[in-house]
């Protein structure tokens, strides 16, 4: 049997939006292989209930083990995070599974200067109150303000990444957190699919503001816990494998673009989890 060391990392999110993540596993880890899922089928997580977020999680876990051996799980999306972390831990003990929501909440714990922080995420995410959880975890002494903004995540599945009708939607979502005093001075985007959205963001909040995202925690985190555990790859990798739960061209223009590199059909296979 091949070594583990050299099996893939898998990583997934319900579209798009865990490419943000993936694209930083793939520049802090060059050696390793990565096997993307995207639940296009079922997207988005974050309207759902918990119960129903568990169940894709522990499908696409099994479909990952079962499959394609992965060494490490990494949910790049913040909702699946938020509901399934504790149980894909619990039941795929094999492997070590991995979210984003402890490294995002570092990430804006370490810039706040005023102890107030601002998240804006899935209505799931937002409701699971995980960002809460874990800044209190950091640091009690720090206040918390959420938003959800779940139109953000359809902004950035149907490509509108800028214009007008795009920046007055991010002003409607974050004008109430940034109004008045003692506003945030950090604002983590609290959900994968935000990062493509970040400029304009940017560009609302003016300098004042620190806008964070965990991409770059988790994939940190991703190198310690393969080091520690002697499973870093000792081969050169494999090109990223992507998944898709629903018709791969869809996935593929947007992805594609995303990505700077052109995926054909022959790295994006359809399946059923
Ligand atoms: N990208 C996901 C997240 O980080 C999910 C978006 C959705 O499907 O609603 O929460």
């Amino acid at each position: 049997m091949a070594n583990l060391n050299d099996a893939p990392i898998g990583v997934f999110d319900s579209g798009i939006g865990g490419l943000t993540v993936l694209n930083a596993l793939r520049q802090a880890l060059p050696q390793e292989s990565f096997v993307y899922l995207a639940d296009t089928a079922r997207i988005p997580y974050g309207t759902k209930s918990r119960e129903a977020v568990i169940q894709y999680a522990q499908q696409i876990c099994s479909q990952f083990i079962r499959h394609h051996r992965i060494k490490a799980l990494v949910i790049a999306c913040n909702t699946a995070s938020a509901h399934a972390l504790t149980t894909l831990q619990q039941e795929f003990t094999d492997i070590p599974v991995l979210g984003v929501i402890v490294p995002g909440a570092t990430a804006a714990v370490h810039t706040t200067r005023n102890k107030h922080i601002a998240v804006i995420a899935t209505e799931g995410a937002v409701r699971s109150r995980a960002y809460e959880a874990a800044i209190a975890t950091l640091d009690k002494s720090i206040r918390v303000s959420s938003q959800a903004c779940q139109l953000l995540v359809s902004l950035v599945e149907e490509g509108w990444l800028e214009g007008d009708i795009t920046d007055r939607i991010i002003q409607r979502y974050l004008e109430p957190l940034f109004n008045g005093s003692n506003t945030p001075d950090t604002l983590v985007l609290g959900c994968t699919h935000f990062p493509l959205l970040k400029s304009r963001i940017e560009n609302y909040l003016g300098k004042n503001v620190s806008v964070v995202d965990s991409a770059s925690n988790v994939a940190k985190e991703v190198f310690n816990l393969l080091e520690q555990r002697q499973l870093l790859s000792t081969v050169h990798s494999k090109p990223t494998q992507f998944l898709v739960t629903d018709s791969p061209q869809r996935f593929i223009a947007t992805a594609s673009i995303f990505l700077g590199e052109s995926l054909d059909e022959s790295r994006v296979q359809h399946i059923s989890v």
